[in-house]
């Protein structure tokens, strides 16, 4: 039973005093009253460890922690890890070795460190360390780097690694079509925004701002376009300020997504940046009397070669002379093998992230509400009864808005929402119909109608496939989630007229479209700014909590509105990953040639995204008279990397979309995931059925030159020799390169199978990956292990809980997720072809990764399973279904 009085205890070396409802959680106080905003919102249901602080020394979590039960205690929070004294060891080691990707789980899983190095029976091994950690949860996969800072401080400096990574230069690579070091005609992006100053901005003290649309979302991208500009412009990185997007004054680039990031945006920033360069010397030839050839511009900002006094670029723009605006020309085209490129950058946002507030989650502004949301539990549900004005007489509740389906809290304080939420939740009564599911839903969706998407039909594949030995197999995943380590949060605010809202969206112009379209006349104008928030992994729920606040923003204008949706909401109203079935089939000829290949995907939509439809969100569909979720449409999404990238005479590759029974939307690789999934262990299935070793079967299928030079690094690094079949090593190999024109990647898994002893475990990955020009090393290889750890916990592990009545999961332990004991070695190779245009690094090691799992484990045990997740039990059912064919594989006892 809590009460309202004054609490006394003491945190981070002082005094303070909370008052209010002493059951209120620690993490709410702290971060409402005492503004100690370092101290992470994740799951608030004890679940995930992100709002981790020390009471008396011990980790506890602050949102299962009372502010009664502290009171008179000693509580220390990340701010608490600087003092003048100096830096906690914790919080120096995370920083210096640059461990997180968001950088959401880091506060937590340091204070846990800090915690745990001062225990007396501290772990002494990375085991004991890693077990320590599990109930800290990471969802961009940077557990390797975290493992590394936490030994560090808890172990010494003498720790045994966790990860390697090599870069590798590869100047024999094989040139090949995208090594042009000029180019015909502009990009796209620079088609659409074709001037120097659409980009770059130089600011009154001479430093360049970045006026990309790419959301930075956990994987550095800024740190890397920092790089592309100052080394094009020729200018210390230190130098250039990359403006979070807002549509205010950003490029837009469509949404980040897709690793096009670098790819793309970065190939037009480094065209802007060798563009200004170019007429900043034009303008200083021009000021100074001198010929271009005579100056230059120094990497301080200075022109050089003028005999008079140094002119910079600040001296250029001021005045009536303005910004340096000109057209970009294909004579700027990038150069990809400059000295600022392939170097490590250290990112300016961590410092900010550990030690004080920097998340969308954080902001707090003038006069600020919080709101929460009652949801119906499932978008089928009807509203039978409620009682708003009960809650409207709660102290401190500002408003409470009833619309249709729509039920929203709106108070001054997160506590006082927090609670008049529960209380509307108690009163309100729904009547939900369930999915209606009569069977599973795989089975379900291969009875709907469906409309193909043909990715390659080739003429005869009939007739090849009716020749020679025949295999075929299918393969399937459930639904997924993306899981972000904290529930999704908007900002709005409405001043006269015009709504500004902060978001963690993946496209700020494409969500100020839909909140537009959302609400019509009710807003004269809208800007949309972005704000860091949990790595996403693909559409999450961050577009729905930016409308649904601007719903609340509505309802009291003048103040601005934040709403953090709770961990259960996330998880039953998200876009999930969708479920996905792979019907293969080949032939082979006597020689173990491929004859004919045939890959049939059943999938739901995976891009779905708002786009100024104005119906894409949960706030679209919960008010009165609101739209239906609409269906996804048909992209080449779920057809990803449908033709295998192997070179095969006869293919056809087509995915059959229909609308399955969840909201589905982009997940991390789209349809990749799964088509690799199905095409890489069908590889090691039809070798083996044609007698040959499953790497020497590919390599005799592949003509690519950079994707046989990433499969041979891989193979010879982890030390594979050649077998036929099941060799009882528990190695397996996978091949892939993203969205079939974008990075490589090579993944062989070590498995360690023991069924007596419960475990099914990934002990190492060795990874080779070739991503053109590796602009910044660090923050690709926490992509590339990052993606490669999350192939790992979505081929073990994860699967979204569905029956009839509808998604069963809201919670962490209704969600397994990879966890730091689960976590294998990491051996990454990177074959850096500097000078090479870059690939992007984010999606391409997460599809080859549950392929080579799956070839591992039938390498170990010579049972093949072809449905994810792989679990221990699946792996026990699968031999109970086995006949006496595939019972002679079986290589356990
Ligand atoms: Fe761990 Fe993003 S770095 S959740």
């Amino acid at each position: 039973m809590s009460t309202r009085e004054r609490t006394s205890l003491l945190v981070n070396a002082k005094d303070v005093v909370l008052d209010g409802d002493s059951g209120t959680s620690l993490l709410v106080a702290l971060r409402e009253q005492l503004d100690l905003r370092a101290v992470r919102p994740g799951c608030a249901v004890g679940e995930c460890g992100a709002c981790t602080v020390l009471i008396d020394g011990v980790p506890a979590q602050s949102c299962q922690t009372s502010v009664g039960e502290a009171a008179g205690r000693s509580v220390t929070t990340p701010e608490g890890l600087r003092t003048p004294e100096g830096d906690h060891p914790a919080l120096t080691a995370f920083l210096d070795l640059e461990a997180a990707q968001c950088g959401y789980c880091v506060n937590g899983i340091m204070m846990r460190v800090a915690g745990i190095a001062d225990r007396a029976d501290r772990p002494t091994d990375i085991a004991g360390l890693a077990a320590a950690l599990e109930g800290q949860l990471c969802r961009c996969g940077t557990h390797a780097r975290l493992l590394e800072a936490a030994a560090r401080v808890v172990l010494g400096d003498d720790a045994p690694v966790v990860s390697t990574c090599e870069l590798r230069r590869c100047d024999a690579c094989v040139p090949d079509e995208h090594e042009a070091t000029s180019i015909d005609a502009l990009p796209e992006l620079v088609q659409g925004s074709p001037d120097v100053s659409d980009w770059l901005r130089v600011t009154d003290e001479g430093r360049v701002e970045v006026l990309t649309g790419r959301s930075e979302i956990g994987q550095a991208v800024h740190t890397a376009l920092r790089q592309i500009v100052a080394a094009h412009v020729g200018l210390s990185t230190s130098l250039v300020d990359v403006v979070a997007p807002t549509t205010s004054r950003s490029r837009n680039e469509g949404f980040t997504a897709g690793s096009r990031s670098v790819m793309e945006g970065g190939q037009a920033l480094a065209m802007a940046a060798t563009a200004l360069r170019r007429l900043a010397v034009e303008r200083a030839a021009a000021r100074l009397g001198r010929p271009v050839e005579a100056l230059m511009l120094g990497d301080d900002g200075t022109i050089l070669g003028g005999d008079t006094a140094p002119l910079g670029l600040a001296d250029l723009v001021a005045g009536d002379a303005g910004q340096l605006t000109g057209p970009i020309t294909p004579a700027d085209a990038p150069d990809w093998g400059l000295a600022g490129l392939g170097v490590p950058e250290r990112r300016h946002d961590l410092e900010a992230k550990l030690t004080g507030p920097a998340f969308l989650h954080d902001l707090d502004l003038p006069d600020m509400v919080h709101a929460k949301l009652v949801l119906p539990p499932s978008v089928h549900a009807t509203l039978v009864s409620t009682d708003i004005d009960a809650v409207r007489a709660i102290d401190g509740v500002v408003e409470v808005v009833h619309d249709g389906r729509l039920l929203m809290v709106i108070a001054e304080r997160e506590s006082v929402a927090l609670r008049a939420a529960a209380a509307l939740e108690a009163r309100t009564r729904w009547e939900d119909p369930g999915l209606g599911l009569s069977a599973g839903v795989l089975e379900t969706m291969r009875g709907l109608p469906s409309k193909p998407h043909v990715t390659r039909q080739d003429e005869g594949v009939d007739d090849a496939l009716a020749q020679g030995t025949r295999v075929v197999a299918t393969y399937t995943r459930p639904y997924q989630s993306h899981g972000s380590m904290s529930p999704s949060a908007g900002v709005a605010w409405l001043q006269a007229g015009h709504l500004e809202v902060w978001s963690h969206t993946q496209g700020v112009f494409q969500l100020r479209k839909e909140i537009a379209a959302l609400l019509g006349e009710r807003v004269a104008s809208v800007t949309v700014h972005h704000a860091d928030g949990p790595g996403s992994y693909g559409q999450n729920a961050a577009d729905d909590a930016a409308a649904l606040a601007a719903l609340g923003a509505l309802a009291v204008p003048g103040r601005p509105v934040r709403l953090h949706l709770s961990v259960g909401d996330e998880f039953h109203w998200e876009p999930y990953g969708t479920a996905m079935a792979a019907d293969l089939e080949a032939s082979f000829d006597a020689d173990g040639r491929i004859l004919a290949w045939r890959h049939r995907t059943l999938t739901d939509g995976h891009m779905n995204r708002p786009a100024g439809q104005g119906d894409r969100t949960i706030a679209a569909w919960l008010p009165e008279g609101g739209s239906v979720p609409p269906k996804p449409p048909v992209t080449e999404g779920g057809a990803r990397n449908i033709v295998p990238i192997y070179a095969l005479p006869r293919v056809e590759g087509i995915a059959d979309h229909v609308t399955g029974p969840l909201r589905s939307g982009s997940l991390r690789s789209l349809g990749s995931f799964h088509n690799v999934f199905a095409q890489e262990s069908f590889m090691d299935e039809v070798a083996e059925a044609a007698g040959m070793d499953a790497v020497a079967f590919r390599l005799a299928h592949l003509t690519d030159q950079r994707a046989r030079e990433v499969l041979e690094t891989a193979v010879e690094a982890a030390g594979r020799q050649p077998h036929v079949g099941p060799s009882g090593r528990g190695m397996g190999v996978a091949l892939s390169r993203y969205h079939d024109h974008m990075g490589f990647a090579a993944v062989v898994a070590e498995v360690e199978v023991d069924v007596d002893a419960g475990v099914l475990a990934v002990r190492r990955l060795t990874i080779a990956s070739d991503l053109g020009t590796v602009v910044n090393p660090e923050g690709a290889r926490q992509q590339l292990e990052g993606g490669a750890l999350q192939g790992v916990s979505r081929t073990l592990f994860e699967e979204l809980r569905v029956d009839r009545r509808g998604v069963r999961t809201d919670s962490w332990e209704t969600y397994p997720v990879l966890r730091f004991p689960d976590v294998p070695r990491i051996d990454l190779i990177l074959l850096d072809r500097h000078g090479a245009p870059p690939l992007g690094a984010g999606e391409v090691t997460t599809p080859p990764v549950p392929a080579a799992i799956a070839n591992a484990i039938d390498d170990a045990t010579g049972i093949r399973l072809r449905d994810l997740p792989i679990t221990l039990d699946a792996l026990r059912d699968r031999v109970l279904g086995m006949d006496e064919g595939e019972l002679a594989r079986v290589l356990l006892g």
